[in-house]
């Protein structure tokens, strides 16, 4: 059998470069070999307030984003969390094992909340909901980035203290696969990890961006004082450049170094923009087509969740009967 793979992204800001060399591709590359799952967590983009219309749109956007990218509906399954019950239903229970300070003590938690005025009570219990995202499909491996390995732990924590109360129920999941492949970070600030929430125009380039806005943002890249490609003393930012160029080109350290030594950075940003434009060409049509298709992208989240929703029902109601909740089945 398989191992269960569970992984999501908030539908929340523009999918960029970074979430698609860093996640993305990697959940293309495992999805034949592992029982994959994608979930589209809204319920945790409204940890912070969205405005309903975009978010409703944000949805689909990122189901379309999933596909274009190669994630294959016939082998894994593309769900929107809140159209399963079971992960708020799960995630109070949950919530009820889980002390208020291992939630207080996570770091996404104080940095969230420390820029509100009023913290919302969801905002705490985010990991919590995670947790049940992922204890629900008894998940064995969670692929995440490293700001959310805290989380990870943390619903290892609540797994643990779970079975301890009620008799073992929970699998362990494990922490992650090693992922290849980039970690992409902020074309204007090349020491923070590129991210969706970051506001700079310059920062990032979104998967949906047209050929001439990548180009100018890859142009107006910072670099550094240094003329031409050293690979003795490469910068950061130049360091990241090739890095995406090798995350779209797939070409080798080797053929990189060869090519790119003593290059002056403006022909080196050029190529880099020609590579990641002819990189997300086919990426950028397959989403066309795809949001183009009436129905389509309805019934591929239809059918995702119509398959995972009796694994969650079943952990439910295993949950509701070792915590001698009423349930139907016995
Ligand atoms: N918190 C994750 C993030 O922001 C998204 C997420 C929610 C998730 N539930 C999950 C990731 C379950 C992996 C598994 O990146």
């Amino acid at each position: 059998m398989k191992a269960r793979v569970l992984s999501g992204m908030q539908p929340t800001g523009d999918l960029h470069i970074g979430n698609y060399l860093g996640a993305l591709k990697n959940w293309v590359r495992i999805q034949s070999d592992y029982e994959c799952i994608f979930c589209i967590v809204d319920l945790h983009a409204i940890t912070v307030y969205q405005e309903p219309a975009r978010l409703r749109a944000k949805i689909e956007e990122i189901a379309a984003i999933y596909l274009a990218a190669g994630i294959d509906p016939a082998q894994s399954r593309v769900m929107v969390q809140s159209a399963v019950p079971e992960h708020a239903e799960l995630a109070w229970m949950l919530t009820c094992v889980t002390p208020v300070g291992w939630l207080e003590r996570m770091t996404q938690y104080k940095t969230k909340a420390a820029a509100q005025e009023s913290v919302g009570d969801g905002l705490l219990q985010y990991p919590v909901l995670m947790a049940a995202d992922i204890l629900l499909y008894q998940a064995a491996i969670v692929p995440v980035g490293e700001d959310q390995v805290q989380h990870l732990e943390l619903s290892r924590d609540i797994a643990q203290r779970f079975n301890s109360l009620y008799g073992e129920t929970f699998t362990m999941p494990s922490t992650s696969l090693p992922t290849v492949g980039a970690r992409v970070m902020g074309l204007d600030d090349p020491t923070a990890k590129m991210s969706k929430s970051a506001t700079g125009t310059n920062h990032a380039v979104a998967l949906l961006d047209p050929p001439e806005k990548i180009r100018k943002t890859i142009l107006r890249a910072t670099t550094d004082s240094q003329s031409g490609v050293d690979f003795d003393t490469l910068g950061a930012g130049v360091a990241n450049l090739l890095a995406i160029f090798q995350g779209f080109t797939g070409w080798t350290d080797e053929q990189v170094r060869a090519h790119f030594a003593g290059m002056r950075y403006g022909d080196l940003k050029k190529q880099v923009a020609d590579a990641v434009i002819a990189g997300l060409e086919p990426f950028q049509s397959r989403y066309r087509e795809i949001v183009a298709e009436p129905g389509y992208l309805a019934g591929v989240l239809r059918d995702g969740a119509e398959r995972v929703r009796p694994l969650a029902r079943e952990t439910v109601e295993l949950v509701k009967q070792r915590m001698g909740l009423f349930s139907e089945l016995v």
